[in-house]
Order: C-alpha cells, then sequence, then structure tokens
C-alpha cells in the first residue's frame, strides 16, 4: 500500500485529504497536534489503513527526527502532502511579532524541512509525490492576511523551483490552491463578509474541502504524473 503522509490531519481540509486518500487505497501517516474524534473515527473505521503521529510544527529543530522516525516506522512515503498551517489573520501594523514568527515556522519554514527530510527516501524510489498548500490568498491578497498571504506564496514558489530540482527522479511536486472554505480556520469570517466571499464566485457558492480533496486524489495519481511545478485552483471561480 502506497503511503501518504497529510500534515494538518486532523479537521477541515487534512481530514477531508485523509478520508479520500482512505477511499483511493493509500495507508495516511495523519499528523497533527491534537487527535481529534473525526480523525479518531476514520482510524477506528480504516485501523489498517490511517495512523495518526503527533506533532506540533512549530517545533522546527525536531522535524528531522520526526521525518527519520515516519520512514522507520512506517516506510518510505510515496507522498507527501504540507497541509497544516496556522491562519493568523491581523493589519500588519498591530500584528505582535510572536504571531508573525508562528506563521513563518509553521506555514513556511516546518514543510520545507519537513520535505527535505521526506524527499530523500522518495528518491531512493525514484519516485514521489510532493503537494503543497497555498491559497488563492498568495495571488490576491486579503486585508489583514499579509503575512498569511506571504507564507502561501511561500509555498507556492517553493513547489516551482523543486519541481525543477527533483523531476528527473519522477517525483512531481504541485501547488494546491484552494478558495475560501469553511472550516475552523475561517470560522471567524461570517455574515455580510461571507455573502460578499460567495457573491464573487463565478458559480455563486463556495469550494468545499471535499472538492479541494478531489484536486490532491488527482494530483497524487498516476492520472497526474506529467503535471509538476503547477498549481491547481478550487475556488468555485473566485479568481475567474
Ligand atoms: N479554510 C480555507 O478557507 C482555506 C483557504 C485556502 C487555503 N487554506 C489552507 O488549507 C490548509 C488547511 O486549512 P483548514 O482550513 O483545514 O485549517 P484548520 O481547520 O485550521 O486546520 C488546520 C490543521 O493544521 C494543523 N496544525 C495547525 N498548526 C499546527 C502545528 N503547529 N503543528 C501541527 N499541526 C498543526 C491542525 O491540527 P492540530 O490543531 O491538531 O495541530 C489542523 O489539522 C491550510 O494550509 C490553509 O492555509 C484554507
Amino acid at each position: 500500500m502506497k503511503i501518504i503522509v497529510v500534515t494538518g490531519a486532523t479537521r477541515g481540509l487534512g481530514l477531508a485529504i485523509s478520508r479520500q486518500c482512505v477511499d483511493d487505497g493509500y495507508r495516511v501517516v495523519a499528523v497533527g497536534r491534537t487527535l481529534s474524534s473525526g480523525l479518531d473515527a476514520l482510524i477506528c473505521k480504516h485501523p489498517e489503513q490511517v495512523v495518526f503521529e503527533r506533532y506540533d510544527f512549530s517545533d522546527t529543530i525536531g522535524i528531522h527526527a520526526f521525518a527519520l522516525h515516519i520512514t522507520k516506522t512506517w516506510g518510505r512515503p510515496w507522498g507527501l502532502v504540507n497541509n497544516a498551517a496556522l491562519g493568523n489573520d491581523g493589519v500588519l501594523a498591530t500584528l505582535h511579532e510572536r504571531d508573525i514568527g508562528a506563521l513563518i515556522r509553521v506555514n513556511i519554514e516546518a514543510p520545507i524541512l519537513l520535505t527535505k527530510y521526506l524527499l530523500r527516501p522518495m528518491l531512493i524510489n525514484s519516485a514521489g509525490r510532493i503537494i503543497n498548500v497555498s491559497s488563492i490568498i498568495a495571488a490576491t491578497g486579503f486585508n489583514g492576511l499579509s503575512v498569511y498571504g506571504a507564507t502561501k506564496a511561500a509555498l507556492a514558489g517553493f513547489t516551482r523551483s523543486l519541481a525543477r530540482e527533483v523531476g528527473k527522479a519522477n517525483i512531481t511536486v504541485n501547488t494546491l490552491a484552494p478558495g475560501y472554505m469553511e472550516t475552523e480556520m475561517t470560522l471567524a469570517l461570517q455574515g455580510d463578509k461571507l455573502e460578499s466571499i460567495k457573491r464573487r464566485t463565478s458559480l455563486g457558492h463556495l469550494a468545499t474541502v471535499t472538492d479541494a480533496a478531489f484536486a490532491v486524489s488527482y494530483l497524487l495519481s498516476e492520472h497526474a504524473a506529467n503535471v509538476t511545478g503547477t498549481t491547481i485552483t478550487v475556488d468555485a471561480g473566485s479568481t475567474a
């Protein structure tokens, strides 16, 4: 069974991706800080296919050892989905330096380090899939999300150069750019703001985590063998 490491798999998009990976017949190493009831239910239903590995990505020093532990315990991964992220918002002038540091650490440094160390077993296999979860905000911008947007743009840049670096080893690297999806990260956006986001989509409604998980499923599959260094946007036409 091919192994997919999904970070931020306890809820929201990461949990939806984990469910989709189970449906697609992969074994999922689901990473997060707290085992949620949703992920626990998935593990109970598919104990052979899903395992939970606790890790806090604000501890960037431990990522090397964590990646070695994953490979040693579960085997060389076929895929890595860098999905875990913080969504701290706030206007830059008053955003606390601590929040800025945490966003950069968890949203940029951690996925880069995890990719570095899980890339090695993929290079040995001469095969693999890396998917970096960015956001349409990376390109469009959003009031109050300048640092978050910077981290998401960084991941898209990371994707493009890394795709060039590892393509000859038969490893693809792509970016998923979701539009607004209703998860815990976006709970604060309600009422008029939410309605105006919906109105600005081409389709008149929001894309869901399930829609975005299907795009990941495609990128992980053999059908996407010749797709690399690109961004797949799933936003119900927000950016059309
Ligand atoms: N929701 C949207 O509208 C939207 C739009 C565009 C892009 N995105 C992107 O989609 C991805 C998933 O977002 P979401 O909406 O599903 O967010 P969410 O509901 O807030 O879930 C975030 C996930 O990341 C994990 N996580 C956060 N900090 C972590 C840390 N320090 N160490 C380990 N795990 C950590 C959380 O797990 P624990 O709490 O268990 O650690 C959780 O599983 C993110 O990359 C986000 O930027 C979301």
